[in-house]
């Protein structure tokens, strides 16, 4: 039982890791540079906002499928990995998980900022222009470098944090006293 929970719980951390990951890439990668190509604005915007919003719904998920598999395999961690003394930061375990979650709280602040301040600014930049509205280049330039620096970073920080959850999930190298 217990190697079947901890099978369903690696099981949705990855299921979530994928949807949450995936579109990201996807998105920047794929509809940005296909976006540019639909030449009538209003039609653009709208379909930008449709694949963001749909975006958050689908990331949003698998951030939650990856916070639930994740509680149960650190909640499990001395169980599965039969360890009986000892502090959590004495395991190279216990420091590479901080580290993880160090780096998930930067990364959900870039994520966040990206999502909820800087994207939709953007999107209400690009609807005004859509209007005729006079939207000085500048601001939709300084809109445009931010949500890329944003969105590059965030990415860069959860490959670096799916490095350390596999260096957990391998244990030879994390069920280590130093
Ligand atoms: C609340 C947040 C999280 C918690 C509590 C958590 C916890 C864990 C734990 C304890 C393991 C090791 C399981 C073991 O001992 O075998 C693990 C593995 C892993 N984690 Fe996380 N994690 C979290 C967030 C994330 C995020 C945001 C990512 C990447 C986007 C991630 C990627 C991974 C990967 C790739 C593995 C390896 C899975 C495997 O064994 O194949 N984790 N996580």
């Amino acid at each position: 039982m217990e190697n079947f929970l901890h099978i369903a719980a690696v099981w949705l951390h990855v299921l979530g890791i994928a949807l949450f990951v995936g579109p990201q890439f996807f998105l920047a990668f794929a509809w940005v540079p296909a976006s540019r190509r639909i030449e009538d604005l209003p039609t653009r915007v709208a379909a930008m906002r449709t694949i963001t919003t749909r975006f958050g719904w689908i990331g949003g998920i698998g951030l939650l499928l990856i916070l639930i598999g994740g509680s149960y395999l650190i909640a499990d961690w001395r169980d599965y990995h039969n360890i009986d003394g000892g502090a959590f930061l004495d395991y190279r375990y216990g420091v590479i998980f901080v580290i993880k979650m160090v780096l998930l709280v930067v990364m959900i602040m870039l994520v966040g900022l990206h999502m909820f301040v800087v994207g939709p600014s953007q999107v209400d930049a690009m609807e005004e222009q859509a209007r005729g509205d006079d939207v000085p280049p500048i601001r939709l330039r300084r809109l445009r470098i931010t949500s890329m620096a944003l969105s590059i970073s965030g990415l860069i920080v959860t490959l670096i944090i799916m490095g350390f959850g596999v260096s957990l999930g391998a244990a030879e190298y994390s069920i280590q006293r130093f």
